[in-house]
């Protein structure tokens, strides 16, 4: 199946990956993980770095800029049951770009390559790369771009990952298509999956289509929408879109979300983390503001389940 749940820092949680697997997305990703985090042998056996059985296939996203460090990081991740290997080059936020990680790397296509090879012989499992479109828009980005996405398909990487932005573009603008559609036109043998701006079903089957990539992933879009990832399938099998979740419906998934935050953090900080996903969710509900209030108003687990009956006939 050509699309699944892109990596989602702060977001991407073991609850918010288990949900997706239940939906059908058929690979789902860790948000992004400093690679010496596995290097640290009693953080990496806390329950929220481990894979459950059921959200396999599943992939652990790293960052970090020594390709000996994140050699060893990913046959970390690879021992402790991930699937696959994406390598983060595309974080924009400052202060890691401060750090010369992720986006900053797109300008040093030779520490880019020097980190997939050393990965790549690291680990058995398949190696990605997360890339943007280039650091800006420059020439010289435009040819590290170009030069990364040459060699990376010459060593053979399994697939490349391209958010349709630059680096400093951030978020802004619309995601640009047609550079991903070229790159997937200049390397038909590797693996291209686009991402960008996909926040329906008729989008991601309109990439698809248009691009002619091997993929898409859903980031924002998959947010309190989990509903996305069965819809694509549905349209890709050529089957009728599935009929909206009902108020019903959403509640019992809501619950089900927050019962499983609420069994991994203590309960005050479940509560408080929870209330990201809750305004997502909400944005279904016809009476959304007051929904949304009364979510964000909850300071306890009574309270926030008494407001999911309430507004969603559930609990
Ligand atoms: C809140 C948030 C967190 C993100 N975290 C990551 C991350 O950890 N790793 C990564 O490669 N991309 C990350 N991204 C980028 C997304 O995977 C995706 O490429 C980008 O949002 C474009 O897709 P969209 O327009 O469909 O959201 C993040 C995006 C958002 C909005």
């Amino acid at each position: 199946m050509p699309f699944f749940q892109a990596p989602l820092s702060g977001y991407s949680d073991k609850p918010m990956r288990i949900l997706a697997r239940q939906f059908s997305s058929p690979l789902v990703f860790t948000g992004v993980m400093l690679d010496k985090t596995a290097l640290h042998p009693a953080a990496i056996k806390k329950n929220i770095f481990n894979p459950d059985d059921n959200e396999h296939p599943v992939g652990a996203q790293i960052l970090g800029n020594d390709p000996k460090t994140m050699a060893k990081s990913a046959a970390v991740f690879e021992k402790i049951g991930y699937d696959l290997i994406d390598l983060n080059f595309a974080c924009p936020v400052p202060r890691v770009l401060r750090r010369r990680r992720g986006g900053f790397l797109l300008t040093k296509p030779y520490i880019v390559m020097e980190i997939y090879k050393a990965v790549r012989d690291a680990v058995s499992c398949p190696v990605l790369m997360k890339l943007r479109t280039g650091f800006d828009s420059s020439d010289a980005a435009k040819e590290d771009f170009r030069q990364i996405c040459t060699e990376a398909a010459e060593q053979g990487v399994d697939a490349l990952v391209i958010h349709g932005r630059d680096v400093v573009k951030n978020y802004r603008g619309k995601a640009d298509w047609g550079i991903i559609a070229e790159v997937k036109r200049r390397f038909p043998q590797t693996k291209i999956f686009g991402s960008g701006d996909i926040f329906d079903a008729e989008s991601a089957l309109q990439r698809l289509t248009t691009c002619k990539v091997d993929g898409v992933i859903i980031a924002r879009g998959a947010i309190g929408n989990p509903w996305i990832f069965k819809e694509v399938r549905a349209l890709f099998e050529g089957k009728p879109k599935p009929a909206k979740p009902t108020l019903t419906e959403q509640g019992q998934v809501i619950l089900r979300h927050f019962e499983m935050i609420a069994s991994s953090h203590e309960i005050t900080k479940a509560v408080r983390y929870f209330r990201k996903f809750s305004v997502a969710y909400c944005r279904r509900h016809p009476q959304r503001k007051k929904v949304q209030t009364a979510l964000m108003a909850a300071v306890s687990k009574e309270e926030v389940l008494k407001a999911i009956k309430k507004w969603y006939g559930v609990g």
